[in-house]
C-alpha cells in the first residue's frame, strides 16, 4: 500500500482555502466557491485519466453539483466507491469539514493513477454537494441510480472530517448502521494497527453514507470528531485535550487551514489508501 503524501493533501486544502477566500469566505451550496471547488477537483482527476461526470441538481432554487470519477477498468459488476462532501457551511471555508475528506480521497485517487493501479474491482469516487443542507447531493445520486447500477456498488466508504484539531481516531461502527459492514469496519480498523488506537463510533445518519445504507449498500467510514467533547480517557489514549471539542471550529469561520491536525490528516489519508488497496484486490477482473 503506498503512503499518501501529507504535503499533497495539504496542498489540496490550501487550494480549497484559496477558493473560499476568493469567493466570500465559503464553499457553500449555491455560492461561487462551491462550483470553483468542483472545477478544481475535476481538473486534477481529468489530468490523470479519470472519467469524470458532473451531476447537477436543484435545491433551494440553486444549482448543486456532485462530481463522480471512475478509474477505467476493474470488474464493472463489483464497484468499490469512496466519497465525501465537498460543500462547506455558508459561515466558513469548511477546511476540516469537509475539505479534509475531500482532499484525502482526491490524493488517494491521484495516487491510484500515479501507480497505475489495475484493481480487480472497479473504483469510483464521489464528491457530494449540499451535504450541509441535509445530505442533498448524495441522496440525489443514489435516488437517481438505476436499480442495476445500484446493485453493482458492493461497498461505499465515507470520509467526512478527518483532520480535526483535537482528533479522535474513529471508525464507523458496523452495528450503528442499517447496512454497516463488519468486513469494511475491520479493514478500516486494521489500517491503524501498530500506529494509533481506534474507537468505533455510531455516526447514525449524519453524513453521506446514509443514502447508500438506505439503498442496501454496505458502508463504512472514518471520522476524527466534530462538536462532541473529548473525554479524559480519549485524551490520554490520543494525546488530546480532555473537555475540549474534537473540532472547536466546527461549522465556524475559523474552520481554516489552521484548523487541521496534520498528524491525524496523514494517518487518516494513509488509512483511506490502506482500505482501497486492501479491498480493491489485484489480478485480472472477469472478462
Ligand atoms: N456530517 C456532519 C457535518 O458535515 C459531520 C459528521 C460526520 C457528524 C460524521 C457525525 C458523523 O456537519
Ligand atoms: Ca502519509
Ligand atoms: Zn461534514
Ligand atoms: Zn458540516
Ligand atoms: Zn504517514
Amino acid at each position: 500500500v503506498p503512503d499518501i503524501s501529507l504535503a499533497n493533501v495539504q496542498a489540496h486544502l490550501n487550494s480549497l482555502q484559496t477558493i473560499a477566500t476568493n469567493n466570500g469566505g465559503n464553499r457553500a451550496h449555491g455560492r461561487p466557491g462551491y462550483k470553483a471547488s468542483i472545477d478544481f477537483v475535476k481538473a486534477k482527476l481529468d489530468a490523470v485519466g479519470f472519467t469524470t461526470q458532473v451531476q447537477q441538481f436543484t435545491y433551494n432554487s440553486a444549482t448543486g453539483y456532485n462530481l463522480i470519477a471512475d478509474w477505467p477498468g476493474g470488474d464493472p459488476n463489483d464497484v468499490l466507491m469512496l466519497g465525501g462532501h465537498l460543500d462547506s457551511v455558508s459561515g466558513g471555508p469548511g477546511i476540516n469539514d469537509n475539505g479534509s475528506g475531500s482532499a484525502g480521497i482526491l490524493e488517494t485517487a491521484l495516487t491510484v493513477a500515479r501507480e497505475n493501479l489495475q484493481p480487480r474491482k472497479h473504483l469510483r469516487f464521489g464528491w457530494w454537494g449540499a451535504e450541509e443542507l441535509g445530505l442533498i447531493g448524495s441522496n440525489h445520486y443514489v435516488n437517481n441510480l438505476p436499480a442495476t447500477e445500484k446493485s453493482k456498488i458492493k461497498a461505499y466508504l465515507n470520509f467526512d472530517m478527518i483532520g480535526s484539531p483535537n482528533a479522535g481516531y474513529m471508525v464507523y461502527s458496523a452495528s450503528g448502521q442499517p447496512t454497516g459492514s463488519l468486513a469494511l469496519q475491520q479493514t478500516l480498523e486494521a489500517a491503524f494497527v501498530g500506529k494509533v488506537a481506534t474507537e468505533l463510533t455510531s455516526v447514525g445518519g449524519r453524513s453521506d453514507h446514509a443514502a447508500f445504507a438506505r439503498a442496501g449498500i454496505p458502508i463504512g467510514g472514518l471520522f476524527t470528531g466534530a462538536e462532541v467533547t473529548m473525554t479524559a480517557a480519549q485524551a490520554q489514549k490520543w494525546g488530546g485535550q480532555a473537555g475540549v471539542a474534537f473540532d472547536r471550529c466546527y461549522h465556524r469561520s475559523c474552520d481554516t487551514t489552521s484548523n487541521i491536525n496534520t498528524t491525524a490528516l496523514d494517518r487518516m489519508s494513509d488509512a483511506i489508501a490502506y482500505a482501497l488497496w486492501t479491498l480493491a484486490g489485484t489480478g485480472t477482473p472477469p472478462g
